[in-house]
């Protein structure tokens, strides 16, 4: 195969990358990537000399770069994972303050919704191109959050037949994609997959995210901010899991379906999982700090992932040894995401205060 890899600097796709180097010798990827503040090439440093990986720095919205890079390469197979990924900071965008002076300003400033523009312009743009290149395989990576959230009582889970109900900007523009995708493929024919995952943890995550961000304050001695009461319950997918769900689909899928990919038998809360970090680390339970919940906060996510089991797949780290795991890559890794943090400092300011 001839993948192309879109998001290959950020966290999923690097590990995805690396893997599929390790485990498909024969095959050549480019990693296409527009290295937005989340995409980082040290995070694939230590396969940059590997013969068969090429990093092209380049955006998704760019039809032009995208064609030749498409043509150049005989790529016959997109694995789409380019997004702007973060919900707290499509929340803090969408409440930016707009000053449209006329038309022309309006449209420009509603573009400047990196949401908008990457995960729905941008998929639309890079579906336009390998509908002309006539790629064999479209695989697009989506999120369960664009299916809404569960009731914290209920004990239904999300799967295939689920009703789109997104309730942030981050994913309502993924369900945007995921309609554009389905529709590419409705109407023009092309081979395309998808895959709805929950979240995601390991290494080489962007420190800001709550994993990450809970295991590297614990070792810059601050504490773990944990939106208020605690309670969310999220499904949390190993990004190994993820890596292999999304490899499973590509050699076995079938052409036009969506599978959901999760990692967890039971269910545990936000605040559960500061607790885990905190003991892994040594810490204390006063290292935890509870900050103002997130508007519209999803209570509950859960996936049912029974569909894409049939493939041959199923969840394989457990959490408890994965978590562990995660902390001690960033114990082990602090030349890694302590200049992230630097660089972002402004945004935790923002976000958490002090
Ligand atoms: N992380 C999770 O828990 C999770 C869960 C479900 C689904 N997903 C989906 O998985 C995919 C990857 O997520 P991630 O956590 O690795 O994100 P990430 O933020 O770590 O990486 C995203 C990458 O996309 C790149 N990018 C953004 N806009 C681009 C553009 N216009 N052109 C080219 N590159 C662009 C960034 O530079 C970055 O390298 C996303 O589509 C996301 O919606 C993630």
């Amino acid at each position: 195969m001839k993948l192309l890899v879109t998001g290959g600097a950020g966290f999923i796709g690097s590990n995805f990358i690396r893997h599929w180097l390790k485990n498909h010798p024969q095959d050549e990827i480019i990693s296409y990537d527009k290295l937005t503040y989340a995409g980082n090439r040290d995070n694939l440093k230590d396969v940059a000399e590997n013969k068969n990986y090429k990093f092209v720095w380049g955006d998704i919205c760019d039809l032009f770069l995208l064609q030749k890079t498409l043509r150049e390469n005989a790529i016959d197979t997109i694995v789409h994972f380019a997004a702007s990924t973060h919900v707290d900071r499509s929340i803090l965008e969408a409440k930016k303050q707009k000053h449209a002076k006329d038309v022309v300003d309006l449209f420009t400033e509603s573009l400047s919704s990196d949401f908008v523009l990457n995960n729905v312009w941008g998929t639309q743009v890079l579906l336009e191109a390998a509908l002309k290149a006539g790629v064999k395989r479209f695989h697009h990576i989506s999120t369960d959050e664009v299916f809404g959230h569960i009731p914290l009582e209920s004990k239904s889970k999300f799967n295939e037949s689920s009703m789109y109900s997104p309730r942030s900007p981050y994913a309502a523009s993924k369900a945007a994609a995921d309609h554009l995708v389905m529709a590419y493929h409705n109407t023009y024919g092309l081979p395309v997959t998808v895959t709805n995952c929950s979240n995601n943890y390991g290494p080489y995550h962007f420190p800001e995210k709550f994993i990450p961000l809970a295991i590297t304050n614990l070792l810059e001695g601050k504490k773990i901010p944990v939106y208020k009461p605690g309670n969310q319950i999220r499904d949390w997918l190993h990004v190994e899991d993820h890596y292999r769900a999304v490899e499973m689909v590509l050699l076995r899928g079938k052409i036009g379906d969506t599978y959901c990919v999760g990692g967890m038998p039971g269910e545990i809360s936000n605040l559960d999982v500061a607790k885990m970090i905190v003991k892994i680390l040594g810490k204390s339970e006063d290292d935890i700090t509870y900050v103002v919940d997130r508007p519209g906060h999803d209570v509950k996510y859960a996936i049912d992932w029974s569909k894409i089991k049939t493939l041959g797949w199923e969840p394989q780290k457990d959490f408890e040894h994965g978590l562990a795991e995660t902390a001690a890559w960033y114990q082990q890794n602090e030349w890694w995401w302590k200049p992230l943090k630097e660089k972002n400092k402004e945004y935790y300011q923002q976000q958490y205060g002090n």
